[in-house]
Order: C-alpha cells, then structure tokens, then sequence
C-alpha cells in the first residue's frame, strides 16, 4: 500500500483540497493523509511538490505510431493533397520509422501524462514497443481494402496480425481491438465480418469516419478530389459504399467514431441514438484543412485524440488540449477546460470499456501529477490553468507503478 497526497485531487465530483489516495495496483481508499496513514501505518508516503494537482493518467484513444518519423514529408492545408504525399511517402516514411523512433514518442506521451492510449495499426510494426511500452495499449489492428478482389488476402492478414496482438496481451498491457480504416477504403463483406468479428471477442471497435469534405463528396455522389484519386489509383470511378450503409453496419456494437468534422446533425443523431462515440483530434482537422468539429452540440460521448504524427507536430496531450482551447474559440473557456479534461479521463475511460480514467476507489492506480506554477488564486479556474502551464507532468504512475 502506498500514500499519495496533493493539494489538488481531479474526480467526478470536482477538485478536492487537501486529501490524498491510498492505493496498490487499485485506489483504495480517499481521505485526508492523516486519516489514510493512520488506518495504513505500513503504507509508504508520497508527497508532492507545492501547487501539485493530482489527475486520473490520460488516455488518448487515436495515434498513429507507425507514422511517427514524419516531420515535413506530408503536405498540411488541404485533405487530399496530403492523402497524396501519405501515397508517396508511406514506404519511406514507415521504413524510417523504427523502434527506437516510437519508443520516443511513447516517452513523449508519458512525459504528458498519457498512461493509456489507443494505437491504430496499420502493419503490426508497432507491436514490440506497444508490448514494452510503461502504458495500457489498446491495440487497434485496422483494416483496410476497397478491392474486392483483393479483400480475402487482406482480411487474412488482418486476421493474423489479430492474432499477433493477441499472443502479446497475456504478458502486458495490451488489449486487442480492431479499426476500419474508413467507408471509402473498406470493402462491406470484409467490413461486416470485422464487426461480427469485434462483437464476438468484445474488442474496442473505432474507424475513421466523414474526416474531409472530399470523403462526403465521393460516397454521397460518386464525385471530388476522391473520385480522381481512385481513378488514379484503384481505377474505378465507384465508390463501395454510402454514408448510410457504412453507419449501419455498426447497428449493433458502439464503435468510437474518428474524426466525423463532415457529419451531419442527422448521422451525429443516429450514431448517438445507436451509443457510439467520437474520437476529436483538433490540430489534426485544423492541419489537415478538414474543418472544426462543433464540439459544443454534439449529444454523443467524445474523446480528444491526437492523431498521429501523420497530421500533427507533437503527441502531447497539453499541446492538444491548448490547440482545442483556441480552436473552440466561441465556448466559455473555463467550461471548455474542464470538458477538455473529462474528455481525456472519465469519458475516455468509458468509452474504450476500461476501468481507469477517475479517482476513485476501485479504480486502476494510474495518476498523473502536475505542478501549478504558484498556489492557484481561484479554485474555480483550476482545469484552465491545469491546462495552460503544464508542459510536463511532474510524476506519472500506471497501474501504481510510478513510470515518470
Ligand atoms: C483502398 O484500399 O481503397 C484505399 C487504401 C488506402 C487509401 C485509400 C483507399
Ligand atoms: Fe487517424
């Protein structure tokens, strides 16, 4: 059993002052130090730094790891511009991207108080440093392939690197998922079999969905900057599926939906009506030209993601949060700073099924520890200022194992 005390605690119920939590691999106990070491009197004591506010470890449920290498090939501004350097790129810049490059930005997530995150996998590549990495992974094995001809070599692929991730969970901290790539780059037949799939192991399902202007333009009308693509490309002028047809084959299993800049009020309606969720990653959108998610009436559960390196300049869950301060700019800022926050634990937590993300007892031991950089004037603006200082956190524990 150990002791840790602040002079902040984030919960569900607002910031305690003066208290502190007892814990092992789990919370166990919440009171104040003096309580907690006199009914623990073996428990060793952690105390913090002065101003030191004590958060749930965050949990960032959409990163690209295997395109962390990326710095100034992809081109910013516009949606299919950059689909079209990720096409020229990709070889190179998943070849440069080796252990020891995502090792790093794993570190870079830890050092921003990440204890969780969702890796989206496109080859596998990412699964030995997911496997040693400090953080709970969930491992998401995309999928992806409109050709039908081609659908069957992919999804045994699909299904082997499932397999894969599988093998890896029984010794750490992964937990297998899966993730369709998009409706325009997954084939219905294969796409159905992965949700039954999904449904039947209870794996995380996400996908990203109506990201660009052009993505709505290709299924709604077969035309845009898409359409050129896949004639280019994939020499068809067709696309497999529609808005419509792509939302219902999640019917029947909540799916943690990426992106949707391009939705409607009516598919954010039914994707609400059906328990899903969303997936925000602000400076992705912002970089990639795709547009500002209005956060503000959206009646379903969301995250805030960062995306991979593949549409962003950092990994760090502060320089997201900062970014979605000043791109939600018409949303009250304190409001905003502390839905921000709720977004990236309990909310986070709830949505990938996982029993982290809130301080409270029963709870995995996962803490992230920051550092105001005076006694804070006013209680009330404590999520703001949380957000606005902090470029490190100052200690981070995972499953009550410090790692920072
Ligand atoms: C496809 O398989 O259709 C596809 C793959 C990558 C990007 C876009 C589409
Ligand atoms: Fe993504």
């Amino acid at each position: 059993m150990k002791i840790i005390s602040a002079d902040f605690i984030y919960t569900p119920n607002g910031f305690l002052e003066n208290k502190a939590v007892a814990f092992t691999d789990t919370i166990r106990y919440i009171d104040t130090l003096e309580v907690l070491q006199k009914k623990y009197p073996e428990a060793k004591t952690i105390k913090n730094k002065p101003n030191s506010v004590l958060f749930p470890g965050f949990i960032n449920t959409h990163v690209h790891l295997e395109f962390s290498s990326n710095r100034t090939s992809l081109k910013y501004g516009s949606f299919m511009p950059w689909l079209d350097t990720v096409i020229e790129h990709r070889e190179e810049l998943v070849g440069a991207c080796d252990n020891d490059v995502m090792r790093t930005e794993c570190e870079a997530m830890l050092s921003s108080g990440i204890s969780t995150f969702g890796a989206i996998s496109s080859f596998g590549n990412e699964l030995e440093v997911c496997e040693k990495t400090p953080q709970r992974v969930v491992f998401y094995n995309e999928l992806i392939g409109s050709n039908a001809q081609y659908a069957d070599m992919l999804y045994n692929d699909f299904l082997e690197r499932i397999k894969a991730s599988e093998a890896c969970a029984k010794e750490s901290k992964i937990i297998p998922a899966i993730a369709i790539h998009s409706p325009y780059s997954v084939h219905p037949v294969i796409l159905q079999k992965s949700v039954t799939l999904a449904k039947q192991n209870n794996y995380p399902l996400s996908a990203h969905f109506l990201e660009s202007q052009a993505e709505r333009q290709w299924l709604e009308n077969a035309e845009g900057d898409l359409k050129l693509f896949f004639e280019k490309y994939f020499k068809t002028s067709t696309p497999v599926t529609n808005i419509q047809e792509f939302m219902y084959a999640f019917d029947t299993y909540p799916t943690h939906f990426t992106h949707c800049v391009q939705a409607n009020q009516v598919e954010l309606d039914y994707l609400a009506q059906m328990g899903h969720s969303v997936a925000h990653c602000p400076r992705s959108n912002r970089y990639l030209g795709c547009g500002r998610l209005a956060i503000e009436n959206l009646n379903l559960p969301y995250s805030i993601a960062t995306d991979g390196l593949s549409s962003n300049d950092s990994l760090n869950m502060f320089d997201e949060l900062r970014a979605a301060l000043l791109l939600h700019n018409d949303i009250p800022i304190q409001e905003l700073a502390s839905r921000l926050l709720k977004s990236i634990t309990s909310d986070a937590a709830d949505i990938l099924g996982l029993h982290c993300g809130r301080i409270e007892v029963g709870k995995l031991a996962d803490f992230a520890i920051i550092t105001l950089p005076e006694a804070p004037k006013r209680v009330d603006e404590l999520a703001l200022w949380s957000i606005l200082y902090t470029k490190k956190v100052s200690s981070l524990y995972i499953n009550g194992v410090k790692e920072r």
